[in-house]
């Protein structure tokens, strides 16, 4: 069998380098000719755990290629995957489709033979129909299936993920392509996988109906931590007593900053969009929409209010800036909102991130850049945690508290034992769990 992947970011590339290692041969193309030559240099451009040694043990199995001349590759190929990207359209919040379409149009004129045409992109219902237009225009007598096969993994465990998915989706109603899917997914099929067949219409709603719940999910478990604050109660129990309920499940029950990343905030919204267009409203995804952007902001308030009202003239330090551990993307991060509203609020912000600084100095500005946690804090009134990178977790917290000029911690991941801050005589704020003063140990024993 042979693919080609066209797209090699986030799930290009993991798809690529998966598929090749199940014996599939890959050529991934991308137009960022700047990618394609570092990735032919053996560089892998973006950060993810395990990405490198896949890919080098797969080209050097003579089983991976890139390539930034997509004609070539597609007309090899039995299966096109297009896995481009599909950020939101500035201005009113629908996919952008643009490089979909664009990759669409590429496509169309190097294909040879029967191909499989495959929409791996997060990609609104009807997309596939499209798709399908765009190839039969321009090749009316050529032969080909368009599939939707939406893409589930998430980075930091992108590999493993596709690796060993919950299921996957292949949205087409024809027998032949879906015999070239199952040929792709035969060592998936092997460990026994489910795979789910459908239309390619609810294929793609499958995808964005799945993003929806879990930023809901998300969403619901922040303001319920948001209400245990108000009540003296500890989120981290009522997460732990509603998730072992197995009608709930343990997942995603984790209260933060707020969602961020490359999916759930442009899915959502993108959702939200096509359901209005077509007069059937999801008001639930609307209102996690509007919760979500609100609070990224109120946290820059719950810093401020940690470090007594104002923080004019003082120095916050900031640990972690990507929207969660082990990746460097950046995509709607919940620090791009918080940072700019603490400098607006008259602080200077001192930043560390052991992995997304790269793509964190592109986006913000007015930041004091730092090599380490510990140089961050140096001089600080209050450490800020943004994203719980495991190097975070074990601070040596009498270290961090001799080099702070206060010693006020807010935790937003909530990944340190708040009577352990406390005992160390910090000011402790996290979320849903009651602020902690160290004077308030002293009074009323251990909390
Ligand atoms: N990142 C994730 O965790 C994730 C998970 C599931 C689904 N998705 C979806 O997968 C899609 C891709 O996301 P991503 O994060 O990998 O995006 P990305 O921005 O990291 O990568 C997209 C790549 O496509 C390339 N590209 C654009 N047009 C092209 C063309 N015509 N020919 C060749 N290359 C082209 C770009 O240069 C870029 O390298 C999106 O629809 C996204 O919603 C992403």
């Amino acid at each position: 069998m042979r693919v080609a992947m066209i797209g090699a970011g986030y799930v290009g590339l993991v798809s690529a380098a998966c598929f090749s290692e199940f014996g599939v041969d890959v050529t991934c193309v991308d137009k960022d000719t700047d990618k394609i030559a570092r990735l032919e240099g053996g560089e892998i451009p973006i950060f993810e755990p395990g990405l490198a040694d896949l890919v080098s043990s797969n080209v050097n199995g003579g089983r991976l290629k890139f390539s930034s001349d997509l004609a070539p590759a597609v007309a090899g190929a039995n299966a096109v995957f297009v896995a481009v990207g599909t950020p939101s359209r500035r201005g009113d919040g629908h996919a952008d489709l643009t490089y979909v379409y664009g990759a669409a149009e590429e496509v169309a004129s190097a294909l040879d033979g029967y191909t499989v045409v495959v929409t791996k992109s997060t990609v609104p219902v009807g997309t596939g129909d499209e798709i399908e237009r765009i190839l039969r225009t321009s090749r009316p007598e050529g032969t080909f299936d368009v599939v939707s096969n939406p893409e589930f993994l998430r980075e930091g465990s992108a590999i493993n993920d596709f690796m060993r998915p919950d299921r996957i989706v292949i949205g087409t109603d024809s027998e032949r392509a879906r015999d070239v899917m199952r040929q792709l997914y035969r060592v998936l099929y092997l460990i026994e996988t489910p795979i789910v067949f459908t239309s390619r219409r609810t294929a793609e709603v499958i995808k964005y109906a799945s993003n929806a719940f879990l930023a809901t999910k998300i969403t619901f478990v922040n303001e319920i931590a948001d209400l245990c604050e108000s009540l003296a109660a500890d989120v981290h129990d009522v997460a732990r007593g509603m998730g072992l309920d197995g009608r709930i499940g343990r997942k995603f029950l984790h209260p933060g900053p707020g969602y961020g990343g490359s999916c759930f905030p442009k899915d959502t919204v993108a959702l939200a969009r096509t359901a209005e267009a077509v007069g059937a409203r999801l008001r639930i995804v609307e209102t996690v929409i509007e919760i979500n952007a609100t609070r990224k902001k109120r946290m820059a308030d719950k810093i401020i209010d940690a470090c007594g009202g104002a923080i004019d003239g003082k120095a916050i330090a900031v640990l972690g800036l990507t929207f969660k551990p082990n990746t460097d993307d950046m995509r709607d991060a919940p620090s791009l909102a918080i940072i700019p509203a603490l400098i607006q609020a008259g602080a200077s912000v001192r930043v560390f991130d052991p992995e997304g600084m790269a793509e964190a100095k592109k986006l913000l500005d007015g930041v004091v850049w730092c090599g380490s946690a510990y140089e961050t804090v140096a001089g600080a009134d209050a450490l800020a945690v943004l994203t719980e990178w495991n190097e975070f977790r074990a601070l040596d917290l009498a270290r961090l508290k001799s080099l702070m000029r206060a010693p006020v911690i807010c935790d937003f991941r909530n990944i340190y034992n708040p009577s352990q801050v406390a005992a160390a005589g910090f000011h402790y704020s996290s979320i849903g769990r009651p602020a902690i003063r160290p004077s308030a140990l002293s009074n009323e024993g251990t909390p």
